[in-house]
């Protein structure tokens, strides 16, 4: 592993791109490996064991790669399966999204003693409670409201946009008692939900601020990879991307579990820039890589 070494990016489908966007912008010479697994989503009504066992796979997978970090870009997966991985992966460094979620949103509740927020995520996020968690220990006094936002992960994985009348709906329900309660700060607890940003912001009215945790995320990515002294020195021979073209696999490879025209045809919407048709890496070759790498494991013990 060293400063050209890949960072591994990972979701369940399309929306851990805007995660990619956002350390595209901050440290832009990295080369990102990005998994969708877009065969098995959503993750966000799936158990605990189901998500840790899909990721392990992804991990397992990725592995031989020897990412110098991985970014869980997927609040699910960060509540429901990194802890439990950091163990079967011992020499790979994890991050993921709800940390920094957490802290934005106990920074944008300013001065208030008793602020109100509010977190929009998947039922599987909700059911975790890692959100009240992590922004209890930063404020210990915070009314926190958690919504669970089943279907709008699904809704905007077909394709359904900002103007899309069913998606608009769901998304109505699901803030009515968030608005009820007139909340402070409103927290996407989902990287799948960034693309809804400007009409959550118009549907929640001035005075609540809304939070994606993409960019400190990525601002995080980069504390912890200029510590460990692995930041990408630059100047490599990647060619830079004229505006039109995909992004260039040394840049930005991606692998999904199926479909993967669909997520090329998608990808702009969350990434701000096309992406090469992405590799399909079956469930099955991942089933054959956890195999292989629990071989391994035996073999070494
Ligand atoms: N993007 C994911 C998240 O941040 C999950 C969406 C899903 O697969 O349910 O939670």
């Amino acid at each position: 592993m060293s400063p050209t070494s890949p960072i591994v990016v990972l979701d369940s489908g399309l929306g851990g791109l805007t995660v990619v966007k956002a350390i595209r912008a901050a440290l832009p010479h990295e080369r990102l490996v990005y998994f969708g697994d877009t065969a098995r989503l959503p993750y966000g009504n799936k158990s605990a064991a189901a998500v840790t066992g899909f990721v392990r796979e992804i991990l397992s997978f990725v592995r031989p790669l020897q990412p110098k970090h991985v970014v869980f870009a997927c609040n699910t997966a960060t509540a429901l399966a990194m802890p439990a991985l950091r163990a079967a992966f011992p020499e790979l460094t994890f991050s993921g999204v709800i940390e920094p979620g957490a802290k934005a949103a106990a920074a944008a509740a300013g001065a208030k003693e008793r602020p109100t927020i509010g977190v929009i995520a998947t039922e599987a996020t909700v059911r975790s409670k890692a959100y009240e968690r992590a922004i209890h220990r930063r404020r210990g006094h915070a009314r926190l409201l958690l919504q669970p936002a089943p279907s709008l992960a699904p809704l905007i994985e077909e394709g359904r946009d900002a103007r899309d009348p069913l998606l608009r709906l769901a998304l109505k329900q699901y803030l009515a008692p968030l608005i009820k309660r007139n909340i402070d700060v409103l927290v996407l607890g989902c990287t799948h939900y960034p693309v809804l940003k400007g009409l959550v912001a118009r549907m929640m009215g001035e005075g609540v601020a809304v939070i994606d945790s993409a960019d400190r995320c990525a601002d995080d990515v980069a504390r912890r990879l200029g510590a460990a002294g692995l930041l990408h020195p630059g100047g490599d021979s990647a060619s830079a991307n004229c505006v039109d073209a995909p992004i260039d696999r040394e840049r930005l490879r991606c692998f999904v579990t199926d479909d993967a025209e669909r997520f090329a045809s998608l990808a702009p919407r969350f990434l701000g820039a096309r992406v090469a048709t992405p590799e399909v890496v079956s469930p099955e070759r991942l089933h054959a890589a956890t195999e292989r790498d629990g071989q391994a494991f035996r073999q070494a013990g």
